[in-house]
């Protein structure tokens, strides 16, 4: 088991440079299962659950490499379309090899994902899509087994916006016969990146970025290039961890529009931020005021950053309201900032922060991996030595990020326990 030890107290000052989008490229490496050609993927980020996905591809028959950022996949060869629970488990992202092998082979079965350590993650609305595109949808020994004769475009309305069930949907349509059309869809940049790629590949997907989406069906995809989005979460992850340490930090590799309901907060806050075209710089040098915080889908707030504004608002001058509008729950995390000092109560899906003027460094343990990143930021700006565990979270879904910290004048180090 590892640990990170945290020296707290120093501002953070410098230049980083945010690595490809996560929840992007967890459904693109997918959806090349869906081209029967050499699908070439740049600006990948070295994290674990990009080495789980490349791994379950392998296994399912296509051919991988990966090397500095780009990872290369022949789906040719894929000749299984069944990944049971061995394969999956340890990612619940694998639920987008449903839509990529139902569109691909007309029949799938993947073990449906547990819950998440912060939430019962329900699949209806992935059912729905499947079935209104003619696949026959049954769960039996923990699997989801999807099986058309044909996939059919339809006019598929979510009852929840999702992003999961609208890539699924997006995946299963653009090998299916005829006009589809999702209505009430996702708008998070990562769909617009999916369908982008997808496009790339001959795909003819239109209106990913809007609340309709229209997918006209093709027989075939083909092998092409294509270079993932910036992390728009990791981005912003960063953007709070140099406010909150009152520090003065450069962002590059930055699209400053998907970070617009983050910097119109921290600007609310106070913290001062200058955008430029692909760089955002971050400074303050005094404590942040309060603010009211609500989650929602793009372009509202993201639930992703969530936990990471939390920690700036418990810094904060007066009493903040943080209102989760996504998941029932997603304030496991609280308790632990509880350890280093916050005053926070949870109610529900509210958060009520009362602002204190300091943390202290404490041992905590990340639960999840945005609860990670959290406590580590809570730790930059506590006084003295924080310790935080339940690092496989963190390793998930930031590259290096102690490494980028570290180069921001951050105290950091990873040790064995
Ligand atoms: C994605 O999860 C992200 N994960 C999550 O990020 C993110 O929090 C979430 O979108 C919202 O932005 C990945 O991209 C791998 P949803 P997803 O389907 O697709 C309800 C992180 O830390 N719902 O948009 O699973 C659901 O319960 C992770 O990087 C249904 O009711 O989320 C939730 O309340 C954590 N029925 C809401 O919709 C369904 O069939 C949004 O979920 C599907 C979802």
């Amino acid at each position: 088991m590892e640990k990170l030890l945290i020296h707290g107290g120093i501002p953070l000052n410098g230049e980083v440079t945010v690595s490809g989008a996560k929840n992007a490229v967890i459904a693109v490496l997918p959806a090349a299962a869906l081209v029967e050609g050499v699908c070439r993927i740049e600006n990948v980020p070295h994290i674990k659950d990009v080495d789980i996905i490349l791994d379950i591809l392998k296994q399912l028959g296509a051919k991988v490499k990966f090397h500095n950022q780009v990872v290369e996949i022949d789906s040719t060869t894929i000749n299984r379309n069944v990944a049971t629970y061995e394969l999956v488990r340890k990612m619940r992202a694998s639920y987008y090899l449903w839509g990529a092998l139902l569109g691909r082979f007309k029949s799938a079965e993947v073990a449906t994902p547990g819950g998440c350590s912060f939430c019962a993650r329900p699949i209806d609305q992935h059912i729905k899509g499947f079935e209104a595109l003619g696949a026959k949808v049954t769960i039996h020994n923990g699997n989801m087994l999807a099986v058309a004769e044909q996939l059919k475009g339809s006019q598929i309305y979510l009852d929840v916006v999702s992003v999961g069930a609208t890539i699924n949907i997006m995946l299963a349509a653009v090998r299916a016969e005829g006009f589809t059309t999702i209505e009430n869809a996702a708008k998070e940049p990562h769909i617009v990146d999916v369908a982008n790629f997808l496009n790339a590949m001959g795909a003819k997907v239109k209106g990913a970025g809007t609340d309709v989406i229209r997918i006209q069906g093709v027989e075939k995809l083909h092998g092409g290039t294509y270079a993932v989005i910036p992390d728009q979460i990791e981005a912003g992850t960063l953007m709070i961890a140099a406010a909150v340490t009152r520090g003065d930090v450069i962002i590059k590799n930055i699209i400053p529009k998907h970070m617009e309901s983050l910097t119109a907060k921290l600007i609310e806050t106070g913290v001062t931020v200058e955008e430029g075209d692909d760089a955002i710089r971050i400074y303050s040098d005094k404590r942040p005021y309060k603010a009211n915080v609500k989650t929602l889908p793009y372009p509202g707030f993201p639930t992703d950053l969530q936990p990471q504004m939390t920690v700036l608002l418990a810094l904060a001058e007066g009493t903040s309201i943080v209102t989760e509008g996504v998941w029932d729950s997603r304030f496991q995390y609280v308790e632990e900032l509880r350890h280093m000092g916050a005053n926070i109560r949870v109610e529900g899906r509210l958060a009520i922060v009362e602002g204190v003027p300091a943390l202290s460094g404490a041992p905590v343990n990340a639960t999840d991996l945005r609860a990670g990143a959290a406590l580590v930021i809570a730790g930059l700006a506590a006084s003295g030595i924080t310790e935080v565990y339940g690092l496989e979270h963190i390793d998930r879904g930031y590259e290096d990020f102690e490494g980028k910290l570290r180069a921001l004048g951050a105290v950091i180090e990873r040790v064995k326990v």
